[in-house]
């Protein structure tokens, strides 16, 4: 016996029958316009090397962006997400808040050729520390680890240099605790309080960044990044509080990264701050992962992808991060 909601009066497969039926019922659909792109931009001249790790990309050097920008304008994408790998790295990353640092010299020229691509800069120190690490070392006892409150001055210089250069978003990604409170700060004091803050709140301390620190050669030299990057075996409620810590400090975009192993958090970040805008970041290994398998013809490489990506969406995050935007821009299309 079954009740009136239930079979044969309920048949869910009466709308999975009709394409078009199938259609109407979708509530998440990817578009090009809500994908970042990510670059890694060198020094050097006439540089585009393929980073081995991750299929599809390159290390760019600066005269390489405008036709690289050319290409995201053409494909509708939402925007770029700028690394910088320097020339010299030292104990406090100087290269990151120099006016002449890379990624300085890469915002002018994006927004020199395309000034309607969207710029939003990584703001972390690792990719220009010589250890490796998110900020300034210091010893306490037996550990050596990044100096909090030493980093969030470093930071506040390096947002101001970024902004100064033309930046239209700042991501910053380190895991310092004041960091938002820090940059909101020193972005208002040197007259961009216009300019938003993408808040890498939720980051976790993962493998899946693997294929990355090849890219922006950012590996740390010792240890890992355990003690400023979330442990992923945390009580998931300690994303909400990075998330509404960071929210207090003022960022205007909630970030969860990675995604695709992280899709609790993105749907408990999501429904507890309604209306905040929440990125996701497809990471280096998730992207490599599926590259590889379809490489290797065991995975159907576009239907994996697509599959990933709307289960990003679907779980809350509506802007998201992705090596791949510009394959997902083509595939879109037809
Ligand atoms: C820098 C940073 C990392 C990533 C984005 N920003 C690496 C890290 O934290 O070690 C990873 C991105 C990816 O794997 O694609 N703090
Ligand atoms: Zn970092």
């Amino acid at each position: 016996m079954m009740n009136a909601s239930g079979f044969p009066q309920t048949r869910l497969r009466r709308l999975r029958y009709q394409p078009a039926i199938r259609r109407w019922l979708q509530t998440t659909r990817l578009a090009a316009d809500q994908l970042i792109l990510p670059l890694f931009v060198r020094h050097g001249n006439n540089i585009r090397q393929p980073i081995s790790s991750l299929p599809g990309q390159f290390q760019l050097s600066v005269d390489q962006l405008p036709a690289e920008l050319d290409r995201v304008q053409a494909a509708g994408l939402g925007g770029v997400l700028l690394f910088g790998i320097p020339a010299e790295k030292d104990a406090v990353g100087s290269d990151s808040f120099s006016d002449e640092g890379i990624i300085q010299q890469a915002i002018r020229a994006c927004k020199a050729h395309a000034p309607d691509v969207l710029v939003v800069s990584d703001v972390c120190l690792c990719e220009y520390t010589d250890h490796g690490h998110c900020g300034p070392l210091r010893t306490v006892g037996s550990l050596t680890t990044v100096d909090n409150d030493a980093t969030l001055g470093l930071l506040a210089r390096q947002v101001a240099s970024h902004a100064h250069a033309g930046v239209d978003v700042l991501a910053p990604s380190g895991m310092m605790d004041g960091m938002i409170g820090a940059i909101r700060g020193s972005l208002d004091g040197a007259g961009f309080s216009h300019l938003p803050i993408l808040s890498y709140a939720v980051k976790y301390a993962s493998a899946y960044y693997g294929p990355f620190r090849e890219a922006a050669e950012s590996a740390p030299q010792f240890g890992d990044r355990r003690s400023y990057q979330m442990d992923p075996a945390a009580a998931a409620d300690q994303a909400l509080r990075e998330a509404e810590l960071d929210l207090a400090e003022g960022a205007d975009m909630l970030m969860v990264k990675p995604a695709g192993a992280y899709l609790d958090i993105i749907s408990r970040v999501a429904q507890r701050f309604p209306g905040v805008p929440m990125a996701a970041y497809q990471v280096s290994g998730e992207f490599s992962m599926i590259k590889a398998a379809a490489e290797r013809g065991w995975i159907d490489e576009r239907a994996v992808m697509l599959e990933s990506l709307v289960a990003i969406k679907r779980a809350g995050a509506q802007i998201i991060i992705t090596y791949a935007a510009h394959d997902v821009a083509a595939w879109l299309q037809n």
